[in-house]
């Protein structure tokens, strides 16, 4: 059974794991190799992901107490991370964790959510509700391009 939680800073490792495996198979069809791996090595310092779980509301979809995927919403409203390992996509557990980001957004009176989501995860952000704001590129050592996507609450 999938469940959520709060992200723990013991929980980094797998978080770690599960954003890089799913950045190099999920996305692959979308951007370049050296696209990917400048993407990935975003995910390499444990210090980081520890400030963004004291800073954020970061939370993780677990199955047998493995963690399968997480998100996180930042303070301002942005939704920094969205990420289900590639073997538990397409069974609702991007959705799962992107109601409890929603709650916890209306909870905090917050009146929008927006995110720079991949080119792989768009058509997933326009099934929850979010429109397109504009299609921006930003620089990660290597110009990648996103899209700024927004929802009113
Ligand atoms: C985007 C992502 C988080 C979705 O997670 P998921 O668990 O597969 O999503 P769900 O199963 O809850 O899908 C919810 C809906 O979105 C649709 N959907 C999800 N991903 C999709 C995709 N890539 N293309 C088209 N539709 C998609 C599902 O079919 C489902 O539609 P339905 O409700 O009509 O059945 C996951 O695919 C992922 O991690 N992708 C790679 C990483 C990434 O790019 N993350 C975003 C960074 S900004």
């Amino acid at each position: 059974m999938v469940d959520t939680r709060l992200a723990h800073f013991n929980d980094i490792d797998q978080i770690r794991q599960v954003y890089q495996d799913t950045i190099r198979n999920s996305n692959k069809y979308d951007y370049s190799p050296e696209q990917l791996d400048a993407w990935i090595k975003r995910g390499d310092n444990p210090d980081e992901w520890e400030n963004r779980i004291q800073d954020q509301y970061f939370i993780v979809a677990t199955e047998a107490d493995h963690i399968i995927g997480f998100a996180s919403l930042r303070t301002d409203g942005f939704l920094s991370y969205m990420f289900v390992q590639p073997e538990f996509q397409s069974k609702g557990v991007g959705r799962l964790l992107y109601d409890k980001i929603e709650k916890h957004a209306k909870r905090m009176d917050m009146f929008q959510i927006i995110s720079a989501v991949s080119v792989t995860a768009k058509i997933f952000f326009e099934k929850l509700g979010f429109g397109l704001v504009k299609k921006q590129t930003i620089n990660i050592g290597i110009d990648v391009t996103n899209f700024l996507m927004q929802k009113n609450l």
